[in-house]
């Protein structure tokens, strides 16, 4: 019956019958917040919409953790347009990620941000299955890269324990990833052609809503951390 449905083109039967009510009346709250939201903007600012949607210029972008609770526009208060973003499990900047790099390229080459910033968190849950030993499946693979940062770093994260040292690979592992950043090829070239780009370090702290920077910002191949 769902696949009829969905063969004559009816979504919402189609919706209906393989999901049940209960998601669809989810996602009937998602388009009415999304409703209200819209109607709020256009009443404050009625050209917002029109305008954004002929270019989009931000200044920033940002590569943070998939973690729901690091909403990236939500805690920087900003509104669409400001902000251009990717983000994966624990904010990674892997070089043959085709994904992160096409984003940092067109970030750089085509819409010319001026700054990159890696933003991880502590409490991160991709730090923390990286330093725990039992197998979790396909997402290892992807894993490994930080296990590969705390490899970097072993001798001062022997010393710690538990939380401690699942925040403080959180706080190495985002520098690892500008370092990363600095050594891809979108940013040393738009470095040597003189144009202006920082490259800065964040790490969200979940029970107090609060960004801190970790290590001074990178504006050039010089200034990288080492
Ligand atoms: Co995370």
């Amino acid at each position: 019956m769902a696949i009829q449905n969905a063969a004559r083109g009816n979504r919402v039967a189609y919706a209906e019958t393989a999901f049940g009510d209960s998601a669809l009346n989810d996602l009937k709250d998602l388009i009415a917040r999304n409703t209200a939201w819209a109607n709020k903007i256009k009443k404050q600012q009625p050209n917002f919409f029109s305008q954004l949607a002929e270019e989009q210029r931000p200044e920033y972008l940002w590569i943070g953790c998939s973690d729901s609770r690091v909403s990236t526009e939500r805690i920087l208060d900003l509104q669409p347009g400001e902000m251009f973003v990717h983000r994966n499990i624990a904010n990674l900047v892997v070089h043959d990620d085709l994904s992160c790099t096409s984003v940092v390229q067109y970030a750089v080459e085509v819409l010319k941000v001026r700054h990159i910033i890696v933003c991880g968190h502590y409490g991160c849950g991709g730090v923390a299955a990286a330093l725990n030993e039992q197998p979790l499946g396909l997402i290892d693979n992807w894993l490994r890269h930080i296990g590969d940062v705390a490899r970097l770093h072993t001798d001062e994260l022997s010393r710690l324990q538990g939380q401690p040292k699942v925040d403080r690979l959180c706080e190495l592992n985002v520098i690892e990833q500008m370092n990363n950043l600095c050594a891809s090829p979108s940013v040393l070239s738009a470095w040597e052609s003189g144009s202006p780009l920082t490259i800065h370090g964040l790490i969200y702290q979940l029970d107090q809503g609060v960004l801190r920077q970790l290590t001074p910002s990178v504006s050039s191949l010089s200034e990288r951390n080492t």
